[in-house]
């Protein structure tokens, strides 16, 4: 199973995440979790000790590694480096293991103009690549607002899509936005999560400005995910409720049926 998690920028993308590498390892699969966002954080939603997070090093900031394996220094743009690194070797080497979840973090790549040939670009699509298309474990990759990271023969390799709003304007108008271009990309099965909801009228308006995708399930505003964050927890250890919730979401990811296919609004 390979998921990946989209959204506005705190809509709660790494804390669905957390919860459901958490589920999955409880039932036993092996986790990959990778946190694509520049300014990572999952690491703390999962609740690993920050001991282990100073170790991780995030590969976009490994200046040697990406030398060694393109051919260029990091920052160069044009001159030749090669466009598929050797990358098998560095999930294993450069990451963290907490509770049955390894933790990859990929970090940010400024982006020079026009899409950024340059060898970290090149490093991270190889590394994407294999995530997605050769291992074996479960995979969750926790993403910014939109489809970065994912090039048109990764994209078909995402079990599952999952675009994060809440009760708001203007979390489902970004969900319309990467609605399209995931669909571009040819991302087969997109589905839409509602967090941070507080009441069936939440829940209603949701449905009504849904950008028209299967629905897995909400999960209710809960000071105790907040508490989470406060104490340095895990999510999936403080907010019992939320983690219900996110078990029927898993449940419906595992079978492949959405709740409902909300209208268009
Ligand atoms: N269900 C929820 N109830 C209450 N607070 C939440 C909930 N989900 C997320 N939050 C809070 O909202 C903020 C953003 O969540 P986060 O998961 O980091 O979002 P994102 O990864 O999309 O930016 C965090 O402070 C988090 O604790
Ligand atoms: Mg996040």
């Amino acid at each position: 199973m390979k998921i990946a998690i989209t959204g506005k920028g705190g809509v709660g993308k790494t804390t669905l995440a957390s919860l459901l590498a958490h589920i999955y390892a409880r039932e036993g699969e092996r986790v990959l979790a990778i946190d694509a966002d520049p300014s990572p954080n999952l690491a703390s939603a999962l609740g690993f000790p920050p001991s282990l997070v100073a170790e991780i090093v995030p590969i976009a900031q490994m200046g040697d590694l990406i030398a060694e394996r393109t051919g260029a220094k990091p920052g160069t743009v044009g001159g030749f480096f090669t466009l598929n690194p050797r990358v098998d070797d560095i999930p294993d080497r450069f990451s963290a293991f907490h509770r049955g979840i390894r933790l990859l973090q990929m970090g940010g790549v400024k982006r020079g103009g026009s899409g950024c040939l340059c060898p970290e670009n090149a490093l991270l699509k190889s590394l994407m690549a294999h995530l997605l298309l050769d291992r074996s474990e479960v995979v969750i990759l926790d993403m910014e607002a939109g489809v970065e990271h994912l090039g048109r023969g990764t994209a078909k390799a995402v079990d599952a899509f999952l675009i994060v709003v809440e009760p708001g304007r203007r979390s489902l108008q970004t969900a319309r936005l990467i609605r399209d271009l995931a669909s571009d990309l040819g991302v087969p099965r997109l589905y839409l999560v509602g967090n941070k909801v507080r009441h069936e009228g939440d829940r209603g308006f949701i449905d009504r400005n849904s950008p028209g995708l299967p629905l897995l399930g909400y999960l209710s505003a809960d000071p105790k995910v907040i508490e989470a964050d406060l104490k340095g927890m895990a999510v999936f250890d403080a907010a019992p409720k939320v983690v219900e919730e996110a078990r029927d979401i898993w449940q419906r990811l595992k079978r492949g049926e959405p709740t409902s296919t909300s209208v268009e609004g």
